[in-house]
């Protein structure tokens, strides 16, 4: 294992994350088989105690995956809704081309309704349709779209080491707090492999930390209601053996309060164009709870997350899912009968509370988005 620092090459992230997450790892992954016209992936509302697949065939499937959360994370909802797009094509026996683009383009339409708030799934889906709309042939089309589903399959996964070693370089960029030279790092809902298709994102900065013997501890927060954190961040550290604690969400300004906290590493769902992020409900608090602390807080971001058509967080479409999330605990109703609650997925944290949006292509202020990804 390197741990030296100065080794400043990309080869030290390797293609998959080491340890004993390596085996579980490559099972989290999506298994492109075009033959049998299926791709797999865990199925995320057993972990962590169950380790059972659940299949993809066609949209429809995706759809309902997407939906009921058996996978979910922006990256990972964004391949499962491509495979399933690309399978009803494979499997579509159309003669009359314009009867096969009709039947693609409603499939896409519904697959663009399964969750609003994570930009990745639109963006790939906007590119499918292009693809659709622009071919003239049949079997072109098919074979673009084959070709076009595999290559950003396998690009997410080399721009994810990318995004890793250059949150990972940010980290270590300023020194740490502890004298270990070790940093401690808070992180909120999940943003591993289950969430992606390699490393993860800010959880996958995380794990490189860690790889490179620079983490002295994570405090993950458990991530009410849907508890992404405590469920599937915790199992995904524990496989690779990184020192963490999980906390409630409402302990995190106490625990900022209380320890050398280095910095906040959170995922994102949709960056607007002045970098107000969008992500898991919480993320806001925990900014506003660092930035009090004067503790740094990074968005760690695939570029297929920012938004170029929005210009701020306020146009971002926010989820609101069904009240009984945050009424029942496994399956138990905790509330009183006839008790309503609200239950937004995401909120959005203003570009002002962020330190820097660590991207595959670099590293930059909020206020530089503009430049650097104008259209
Ligand atoms: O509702 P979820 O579990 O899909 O929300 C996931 C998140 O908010 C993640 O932080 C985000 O998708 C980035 S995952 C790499």
């Amino acid at each position: 294992k390197d741990t030296s620092i100065s080794d400043r090459s990309l080869d030290s992230i390797p293609e998959n994350p080491t340890s004993t997450v390596q085996s579980l790892y490559s099972l989290f992954i999506t298994k492109l088989n075009y033959d049998r016209t299926t791709s797999r992936f865990y199925d995320q509302l057993k972990l962590p105690h169950t380790l059972e697949y659940i299949e993809v065939h066609n949209s429809d499937d995706a759809v309902r995956v997407i939906k009921n959360m058996n996978v979910r994370g922006a990256p990972l909802i964004a391949n499962v809704g491509a495979f399933g797009i690309l399978f009803d094509s494979e499997n579509s026996h159309f003669t009359e081309v314009d009867d096969y683009k009709n039947y693609l383009l409603e499939k896409i339409s519904k697959v663009a309704n399964s969750r609003p708030t994570a930009v990745n799934l639109h963006n790939i889906l906007k590119r499918l349709t292009e693809i659709i709309t622009n071919g003239k042939y049949i079997g072109d089309i098919k074979d673009c779209l084959r070709g076009t589903i595999a290559g950003l399959y396998h690009d997410e996964r080399e721009e994810n080491r990318r995004l890793v070693w250059n949150g990972y370089n940010e980290i270590i960029s300023r020194p740490a707090k502890d004298q270990s030279d070790r940093y401690t790092v808070i992180t909120i809902c999940n943003t591993g492999s289950l969430a992606t298709v390699s490393w993860g994102t800010a959880l996958g900065v995380i794990r490189a930390l860690h790889e490179h013997d620079k983490l002295l501890q994570v405090f993950a927060l458990e991530t009410r209601p849907y508890n992404q954190g405590i469920r599937l961040t915790a199992s995904e550290l524990q496989h690779g053996e990184v020192p963490f604690k999980v906390i409630t969400d409402s302990m995190a300004a106490y625990a900022m309060s209380k320890f050398a906290i280095d910095a906040i590493l959170v995922g994102a769902d949709r960056v607007a164009m002045n970098g107000d992020t969008a992500n898991k409900i919480g993320t806001y608090m925990l900014a506003v709870s660092a930035s009090y602390h004067r503790i740094p807080f990074y968005p760690v971001v695939p570029v297929s997350s920012i938004d170029k058509s929005i210009s701020s967080g306020s146009e971002i479409v926010i989820e609101e899912r069904p009240e009984d999330e945050l009424l029942f605990v496994n399956g138990q109703r905790i509330a009183p009968l006839n008790v309503r609650a609200w239950n937004p997925a995401f909120d959005v944290t203003p570009s002002n509370l962020i330190t820097k949006i660590i991207t595959e292509v670099g590293n930059f202020e909020p206020k530089d988005l503009h430049t650097v990804f104008r259209n």
